[in-house]
């Protein structure tokens, strides 16, 4: 989709272009008006001094979406604050307005339609936004900036949607290089040999299951060598400083293995490598914005099924950290190949760690469709990602992760288990999975925050983007990398 700043007036806009009104009507109101004829779509935002930055994020979308629900392909708007509609948002920078607008108008445009026959007439996208109004080098700047944002959300949003069948834990791999090409990012995969010798059994137990082999991905940003970036050299004090390390759970399909999940639940869980993908698009999008932070991106992947050599309930697994894991359940998988990714982290003597997953439909019980689930026990943390949260548009919500919680994750028979078994098991799921990960985190020493992204998995009604992968939660880890000094 083309963004084009337009000098003069709206009311010249060239022909077969529809003009977007904004009005104080109420938000579900959409009219097309002719005059003179030219086409002007009237679209309602709400009674004014209702207007705010979550319904601002939403306004940008429902106009793409009913531009393209009409089949309209160009479209004009005026691009400023200064309508009286939008006096609420005066406390938001212009710039952050317009890199808010760009990133949703391209996430709204977004359909994932590669295994869809293209009709004759083409797809319903929009082609051109015209942007008319008073602008500036800066404002020019942030939408090109939200506008590659939006890119790297949708991009995330493609990878996540492809089916189990065509996403395995190697294309996933791939899909990692394929993000960077071009860019000052350095990317290793791990195969199951070199698993094997460092004694990653978490992750391998999981793997055991399926005929597809597990991989371990690694990115690195800025690349030690590179020579093509001149921001991106690590000779640079800001390229040797401790890295950020975010670690994406890379589950290509999860049917629970024996444990297996029952029709309902099985269906989406092709996605249960959203976390990865957001970690490899978060990665990519922070090199191709050249940002000055050190970061590092793992991925464990595996596909999680039963089989003749699958995990037994009842196994014990010896992971990477030495601690020795009881699988209650084999449908807990996610945070069995986290705990391998976590110790592997502590090499890189990170300043903080984040790991990503969609690790479990408790926290989805517990939030609703709206908001990820954030645990750290590190305050600081707490404050600056759900601070990211509100401005990027994934919201994320704390739950707590209180010693009281820690007897839970005990094993009978083994160091810890990943699942307590009786009735416990049901109470507050989403906190258990944060606690047992927390068993392997507090070995960093170095902050560290867990993001429970299933309740973001998929775009909810309302959202007004395309069914499927939400790409939760790549705008917020963009906005917590610029934020965080460390
Ligand atoms: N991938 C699932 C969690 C999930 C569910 C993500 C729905 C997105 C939507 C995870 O691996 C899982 O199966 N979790 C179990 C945990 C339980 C066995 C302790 C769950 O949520 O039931
Ligand atoms: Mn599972
Ligand atoms: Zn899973």
């Amino acid at each position: 989709m083309k963004l084009t700043f337009k000098k003069g007036d709206i009311k010249n806009v060239p022909k077969g272009c529809v003009c977007i009104r904004l009005t104080d009507e109420l938000k579900e109101a959409r009219r097309f008006v002719r005059e003179n004829g030219r086409e002007t779509l009237e679209i309602g935002a709400g009674k004014t001094e209702e207007m705010n930055a979550r319904k601002f994020i939403l306004l940008c979308r429902a106009i793409v979406q009913a531009a393209k629900a009409n089949k309209r392909k160009k479209i004009a708007l005026q691009f400023d604050r200064t309508p009286a509609l939008f006096k609420n948002l005066q406390h938001l920078t212009p710039e952050h307005i317009s890199q808010l607008a760009a990133e949703n108008f391209e996430m709204a445009n977004f359909e994932f339609n590669v295994f869809k026959t293209k009709p004759k007439e083409g797809w319903d996208t929009i082609e051109e936004i015209l942007l008319y109004g008073k602008s500036s080098a800066l404002i020019e700047k942030a939408t090109r900036k939200g506008q590659e944002i939006g890119k790297a959300v949708n991009a995330c949003r493609m990878l996540a949607n492809t089916p189990g069948g065509d996403m395995t834990p190697s294309v996933l791999a791939k899909a990692a290089k394929a993000a960077v090409k071009g860019l000052p990012v350095k990317v290793k995969v791990l195969g199951e040999r070199e698993m094997k010798k460092l004694g990653m059994g978490a992750l391998l137990g999981v793997a055991k299951g399926s005929t597809e082999k597990p991989t371990f991905t690694i990115m690195e940003y800025p690349s030690t060598g590179s020579t093509n970036s001149p921001q991106a050299s690590p000779g640079q004090a800001w390229a040797r400083k401790k890295p950020i390390v975010l670690a994406g759970k890379g589950v290509t399909f999860d049917s629970g293995g024996l444990n297996l999940k029952s029709s309902s639940s099985i269906y989406e869980m092709h996605m249960d490598m959203s976390g990865g993908a957001a970690v490899i698009y978060a990665v990519a999008l922070a090199a191709r914005l050249k940002l000055k932070r050190h970061i590092i991106g793992l991925i464990p992947a595996v596909e999680n099924m039963p089989g003749n050599n699958a995990i037994r309930p009842g196994d014990i697994l010896k992971s990477l950290s030495g601690k020795t894991i009881e699988v209650t359940d084999t449908d807990a998988e996610g945070r069995l190949i986290l705990a391998d990714a976590l110790t592997y982290a502590k090499r890189f003597k990170p300043a903080v760690v984040i790991d990503i997953a969609t690790l479990t439909g408790a926290a989805q019980v517990a939030l609703g469709d709206h908001a990820s689930a954030l645990m750290t026990r590190d305050d600081a943390l707490a404050d600056e990602l759900s601070r990211d949260g509100e401005t990027s548009g994934d919201y994320v919500w704390r739950l707590p992760l209180w010693d009281e919680y820690e007897e839970k994750v005990k094993g009978t028979f083994a160091d810890i288990a990943n699942m307590m078994l009786g009735t416990g098991s049901r109470h507050g799921g989403a906190i258990d999975g944060g606690m047992f990960l927390w068993q392997f985190a507090k070995e960093l020493n170095c902050p560290w925050a867990h993001l429970d992204i299933a309740p973001r998995m998929t775009a909810a009604p309302g959202d007004h983007l395309a069914k499927g992968a939400a790409g939760t939660p790549v705008r917020l880890l963009l906005r917590f990398i610029e934020q965080w000094t460390s």
